[in-house]
């Protein structure tokens, strides 16, 4: 199906062995398109409105002009309140006239901590503190930490009105420091969970001030979302990736992997892991295990099992059509013979037949195999990628027939963790 939007599925090498009947059956692709949307319309989730809101985007847009003086923004976040605005940022890798932008709260690694806290110009840093419940340790431990240091370095007064805490709007620890000590306040949406929520001001507050176009991300996210809705039948390019991976997994291809031809894009890959792990991985033995590959990168890693070891896994090759720069392999690489070949040729020529020779290799196998294309990578196509991969874990998620939006083993993580300090 051909779309005028910036993202293309090719799908006509995915049904590989599927025979008609084990190809997921029209009325189970309607039947969680239904429920899908009936989530969003009693407003038990969120994520598919809320990129209309634009009540929520001008309370980030007043946010972002408010702390535009800071030179450097410390975002201190894990797991859903971290990897989407890392995603952003280095896909779109904004040029050094905006906010600076730092990551340190997804770890306690006390070393990664330290070096990252002691690089900062404290006098000329704010920071932005993300926990949607407000108790997650590993954010909460560094953000004290920081804390006191900005207070050391420019006094409680002024540390106060540099620290901006993104949090449920109405419950929460973090939510009563802030207005304790009178620290400004985003809210993320109660209906919207943390894998869902970077098109919320858990991504959008830290992109934006970085200087990214919060309104060209939501518009092109928005596009896709009522290109979905609008659409009569099953073969929307969505459904039909989410029914493949579903069709595939039940024939025990347990393995599913983002295979992403851009350096830019890796840390898109890491927001994809966590959105399938956390929301597709549940009890009764559900859930594809997502695998990040990085092209041509992980050829000379992971591809040796790809081509030759089980047939247990599903991919999909993200390719960028377009690049910026338009480097070129120099002539005097035929100074070796066996390289004449590469010549002259655009890197972009080197990365795409990489994907090409890749791709097809598994298809010759009869490995199911996909393609996702973007025309280049900028805020349209983030934007579309992003609301592609919620619209598509949601569906698989309702056809595998598991609640895709909870993550009770994320919880029962945090206790254990808990209950081990407090002994
Ligand atoms: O997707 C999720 O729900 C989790 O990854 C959370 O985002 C993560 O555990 C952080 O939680 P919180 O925002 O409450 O600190």
């Amino acid at each position: 199906m051909k779309l005028t939007l910036p993202i293309n599925y090719d799908d006509k090498h995915m049904r590989s062995d599927l025979s008609a009947a084990e190809k997921l059956a029209p009325r189970e692709i309607m039947d969680a398109r239904q429920e899908l949307i009936k989530l969003h319309k009693t407003g038990e989730q969120g994520w598919l409105n809320i990129l209309d809101d634009k009540k929520h985007i001008a309370e980030i847009k007043k946010a972002v002009k408010q702390f535009s003086k800071f030179k450097n923004l410390l975002v201190l976040g894990i797991g859903g309140s971290d990897l989407g605005a890392r995603a952003i940022l280095s896909a779109l890798r904004t040029s050094g006239k905006k906010t600076k932008v730092h990551f340190a709260g997804d770890t306690t690694d006390p070393d990664e901590i330290s070096a990252i806290l002691d690089s900062l110009p404290w006098k000329q840093t704010a920071i932005n503190v993300i926990s949607k419940s407000g108790g997650t340790l590993e954010t909460m431990s560094v953000f004290f930490e920081a804390k006191e240091r900005l207070e050391r370095a420019v006094g409680a007064k002024k540390a106060a009105s540099a620290i901006i805490c993104t949090t449920d709007p109405e419950h929460g620890a973090l939510l009563n420091l802030a207005r304790a000590k009178g620290y400004a306040t985003l809210s993320v949406p109660q209906n919207i969970g943390g894998r869902f929520s970077v098109l919320t001001s858990v991504g959008l507050f830290p992109v934006a001030m970085a200087g990214i176009n919060i309104d060209k991300l939501m518009s092109s996210a928005a596009s896709l979302r009522d290109n979905w809705l609008k659409f009569g039948g099953t073969s929307h390019m969505i459904d039909q990736f989410s029914a493949y991976h579903v069709a595939h997994f039940a024939k025990k291809r347990d393995i599913h992997v983002l295979f992403t031809y851009s350096s830019a894009l890796r840390q898109f890959s890491y927001w994809y892991r966590q959105t399938w792990a956390e929301s597709l991985g549940k009890s009764k033995a559900v859930g594809p295990t997502p695998v990040a590959s990085i092209g041509p990168t992980d050829q000379h890693s992971q591809l040796q099992l790809y081509q030759d070891g089980p047939d247990n896994k599903v991919y999909t090759f993200l390719n960028v059509e377009n690049f910026n720069s338009k480097l070129r392999v120099p002539k005097s690489i035929s100074t070796i013979d066996a390289l004449t070949y590469a010549k002259g040729h655009s890197f972009a020529d080197l990365i795409h037949s990489a994907l090409s020779g890749t791709s097809g290799a598994l298809v010759d196998q009869n490995k199911p195999v996909g393609i996702i294309s973007i025309k280049k990578i900028d805020e349209t196509s983030i934007g579309s990628l992003i609301i592609f991969y919620e619209i598509a874990v949601a569906m698989s998620g309702l056809m595998l027939h598991i609640n895709p939006f909870d993550q009770p083993g994320v919880e029962d993580s945090k206790q254990r963790v808990k209950a081990i300090l407090t002994k």
